[in-house]
């Protein structure tokens, strides 16, 4: 009898964004960092499906490796697994489990986690950057939601101790060492996210329609530029975007500086565009800034993703906030 083939064993993070939501799509600036809270993915390859248990679900990942339409997997979490076959196309089939320690849901990241696991599980060789946009094109067809890629690549190319400034249209990944006296918090709104498969197409929507107009947003640097859009709901959405790539490359800045009162302050602002001109906030997520935000030794807060509830982040003193996940920069994901 051969060998059995041996144990593998792939690992990948979850991500938080510190700031720069809703401009990825736009091929521009997004901070996001990868957590120390990740999903892994355990087993033995061969055979002619992919076959993953998980402790969290009842049912099974059963997926064929000729499958050609990821979304319509049953169980919901089978999708995205489905995804990363449909696009990866192994060679052979994969027997293993899946555990995490990333809230499902939440807005960590957790369906990203999952499809850079598997696509490592399942041999996937190449960069962070191959990897991230392999596993976005798998989130796409699992979900059919138009994400863009810092999920994905925050998972694949996170740096211990480091927040990963990204230039979206260039794709390059510049590590940028989070000051040693800043804590990140994570506090939950406790609303699951809702609408944000159609809510976040129709955003995107609405800007590329204003660049149809104007021209790529990341290239704008006064937002008088975008004066000749007379629709003000596209004019807003654009100001959202353009601000947001400002507050970005300033955020970047503080923080090599180690001037978290800027940072603060900007997440700040980022969060008020969100909710005002982007309209992706819900009354829960703006009350929970709004009380993180006032309590002692913390810098800032700000809704962190795609909004339509889930999560705040929080930038703070050492032990100024006792709830939530305290989350660390961490690594990105590999096979061990
Ligand atoms: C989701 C998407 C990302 C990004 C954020 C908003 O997390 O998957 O690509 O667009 O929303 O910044």
């Amino acid at each position: 009898m051969s060998d059995p083939e041996p144990v593998v064993v792939a690992v990948a993070p979850g991500r938080v964004n510190l700031i720069g939501d809703h401009t990825d799509t736009t091929g521009g600036l997004v901070l996001p960092m990868a957590i120390d809270l990740a999903t892994t993915v355990t087993g033995r390859r061969g055979g002619d499906r992919v076959v993953l248990t998980s402790a969290d679900e009842s049912d099974p990942a059963v997926v064929t490796l000729d499958i050609a339409d990821p979304a319509s997997v049953q169980p919901g979490w089978a999708r995205y697994v489905a995804g990363v076959v449909a696009e990866l196309r192994p060679p052979v089939g994969f027997t293993g489990t899946v555990s995490t320690t990333l809230p499902v849901g939440a807005g960590l990241s957790s369906s990203a986690a999952l499809e850079v696991a598997v696509a490592l599980a399942l041999g996937f060789e190449g960069t962070p950057l191959g990897l991230a946009q392999l596993t976005q094109r798998s989130e796409q067809r699992a979900s059919g939601v138009p994400c863009g890629i810092m999920d994905q690549l925050a998972s694949a190319a996170g740096v211990e101790g480091h927040a990963l400034l990204i230039d979206c249209h260039v794709l390059s990944v510049s590590p940028v060492a989070l000051p040693p006296e800043a804590e990140v918090r994570v506090v939950h709104s406790g609303e699951a996210r809702q609408l944000a498969g159609s809510a976040y197409a129709e955003r995107r929507e609405a800007v590329e329609a204003a660049e149809a107009v104007v021209r790529p947003l990341r290239l704008v640097r006064d937002v008088t530029a975008l004066d000749v859009l007379d629709d003000r709901v596209l004019f807003r959405r654009a100001r959202h975007v353009v601000t947001e790539n400002a507050r970005v490359r300033a955020f970047a800045e503080a923080l090599a500086a180690g001037d978290l009162a800027i940072a603060g302050r900007l997440m700040a602002e980022s969060h008020a565009s969100l909710r005002d001109d982007f309209e992706v906030s819900t009354p829960a997520l703006d009350r929970l800034v709004e009380r993180l935000s006032a309590a002692p030794g913390v810098h800032g807060a700000r809704l962190t993703g795609a909004g339509f509830g889930g999560c705040v982040v929080a930038l703070t003193d050492p032990g100024a906030l006792g709830e939530g996940w305290l989350v660390r920069a961490s690594r990105g994901a590999r096979r061990t």
